[in-house]
């Protein structure tokens, strides 16, 4: 059977060029959430590359939803603004998709980047409260996350 890689496929209405999908692959290094010139070259390489479809690192919704303070976000105007920038970039570049991941990292929020050793980091240090379905820390070092009212305490 011959291989199907750069055959166009149909996903939910969407004609994709091929079949090459690029995953979300975080950088940790969002200037207070806003996407830089080096998410820029990130993602741009591929979709000028051919990728079919390429996807953003998770993408926060709330600044207390971020996995870490560098992580990419999407809740100001100037994130907004510099998420646009990339997706004129494929626009105008490639035939290719673009995708936003967007997240929310619940109990696993107020990390410190693994770089710098990981684990929770606390409010005194630049960390913020964490919310989530359920008050159920994520580890012995990160404290119990505010449930959110209404949310399913079985989802973690
Ligand atoms: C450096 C790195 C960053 C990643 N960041 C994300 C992410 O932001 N969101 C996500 O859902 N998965 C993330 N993943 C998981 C990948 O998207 C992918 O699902 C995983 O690597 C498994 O795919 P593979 O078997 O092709 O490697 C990341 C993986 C790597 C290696």
């Amino acid at each position: 059977m011959a291989a199907k890689l750069f055959e166009p496929i149909e996903v939910r209405g969407l004609r994709m060029p091929n079949r090459i999908v690029v995953a979300p692959m975080i950088q940790f290094s969002a200037e207070e959430g806003v996407a830089g010139d080096r998410h820029l070259m990130h993602l741009g390489q591929y979709t000028a590359s051919g990728a079919a479809l390429t996807l953003t690192e998770s993408c926060y919704v709330a600044s207390n939803a971020r996995n870490a303070r560098s992580c990419l976000s999407l809740y100001t105007d100037e994130q907004e603004a510099a998420v646009g920038r990339i997706a004129e970039f494929f626009n105008a570049h490639s035939e290719g998709f673009f995708g936003v991941q967007l997240a929310h990292a619940g109990r696993k929020a107020s990390a410190r980047e693994p770089f710098k050793g990981g684990g929770y980091l606390p409010v005194e240090e630049g960390g913020y409260e964490a919310f989530a379905p359920s008050a159920v820390p994520l580890a012995d070092d990160f404290p119990a996350p505010t449930p959110i009212p209404g949310c399913d305490p079985t989802i973690r």
